[in-house]
């Protein structure tokens, strides 16, 4: 094989709206309880994006914000990837979009769809061009309008979702650093779990559709729970050895931020500490592809990730997909 460059994060940003939505205004819209939101998820309050406001607004900032920290202009990406289930459009794509606004002249731009693992799925992608040396900077973004697909009558649904966008610059980094395994896993079986039925090729939109509320995400939550904790456990076992590495040497677990109780319940099989894990679900509720990035990004800026660090992220999600990466932090 090849000897391929280390890739690793040389710059992350992310971005919220302002608006805030708590349980006690859903309180005020379905019948719902503060304590049964809290309880079952962890989730106190969301952010939800403004009526001018889409994907790839959010997506913009968060990517500007990386870029500064990564010390690069916009003109010096060679590749934007935006992990989103929410595009602003079905096409173009929203990274089309996002090239367009900073100005990254020299960029291809795609956006890629793997549900809430889009993020980590984007991140093994991109580092695969930086690896083979065809590419130096790439920009992965997962950024997410949840509140566009959320049926804000359904109580099993609309309690658990928010906005948010988060964005990471890939570039080559001392060997031993960054990315030291990834893995990427599907079982389409499951795609009637979690989707959005209408506003495709299979049930275009129409009168009937909108009315059936068939262009809103549908989900078996129970279904997703089970899925959800088993895959997480499997992947991180997974990344792990690929990595060399063993639990114990893991200083951060970034699961994707859906409910605590699938948080907590993969931690514990997997004998990690609730210490070690970073959430952020009860500032943001569940907002897909961007959910990882973001809370990534926090812990970074707030300096509980420090250089030298094990982090390891897993994220589960529609298709059905889940997606795990091991990195050593840092690009020293
Ligand atoms: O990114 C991946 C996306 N999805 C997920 O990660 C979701 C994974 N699943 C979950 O997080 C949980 O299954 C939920 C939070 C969605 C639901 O929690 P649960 O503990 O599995 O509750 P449940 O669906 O078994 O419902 C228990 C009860 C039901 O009432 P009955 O049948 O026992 O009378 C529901 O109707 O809670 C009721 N319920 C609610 N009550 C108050 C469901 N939603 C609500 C609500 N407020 N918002």
């Amino acid at each position: 094989m090849p000897e391929v460059a280390a890739v690793g994060i040389t710059g992350i940003g992310s971005y919220v709206p302002d608006k805030v939505l708590t349980n006690y205004d859903l309180e005020k819209m379905v019948e719902t309880s503060d304590e049964w939101i809290r309880e079952r998820t962890g989730i106190r309050e969301r952010r939800i994006v403004h009526p001018d406001q889409a994907t790839s607004d959010l997506a913009v900032i968060a990517a500007e914000h990386a870029l500064k920290d990564a010390g690069i202009d916009a003109s010096e990406v060679d590749l934007i990837i935006v992990a989103t289930a929410t595009p602003d459009m079905l096409f173009p794509s929203t990274a089309c979009l996002v090239q367009n606004r900073i100005g990254a002249d020299h960029a291809g731009a795609f956006d890629l769809q793997a549900g809430c693992s889009g993020f980590v799925y984007a991140l093994s992608v991109g580092s695969q061009f930086v690896a083979t040396g065809k590419y130096k900077r790439v920009l992965v973004i997962g950024a997410e309008t949840l509140s566009r697909i959320t049926n804000w009558d359904d109580r099993t649904t609309c309690v658990l979702f928010g906005d948010g966008a988060g964005a990471v610059v890939l570039e080559r980094v001392t060997r031993g650093r960054g990315i030291l395994a990834s893995c990427l896993g599907a079982d389409g079986a499951g795609a009637d779990i979690l989707c959005l039925p209408a506003g495709g090729s299979r049930l275009p939109a129409s009168e009937q559709t909108v009315a059936a509320k068939q262009h809103y995400l549908s989900m078996n939550g129970r279904e997703v729970f089970k899925f959800a904790v088993r895959v997480t456990e499997e992947a991180t076992r997974q990344v792990l050895q690929q990595a060399g590495l063993t639990v114990e040497d893991v200083d951060h677990l970034i699961l994707h931020q859906a409910n605590i109780r699938i948080m907590e319940a993969a931690a514990k099989r997997l004998g990690i500490g609730s210490d070690r894990l970073v959430v952020n679900v009860d500032r943001y509720g569940n907002t897909s592809s961007a959910s990882i990035p973001l809370a990534l990004s926090e812990a970074v800026v707030d300096g509980r990730i420090k250089d030298g660090d094990c982090v390891v992220m897993v994220a589960f999600g529609a298709g059905l997909t889940w997606a795990a990466s091991a990195i050593k932090w840092g690009h020293g």
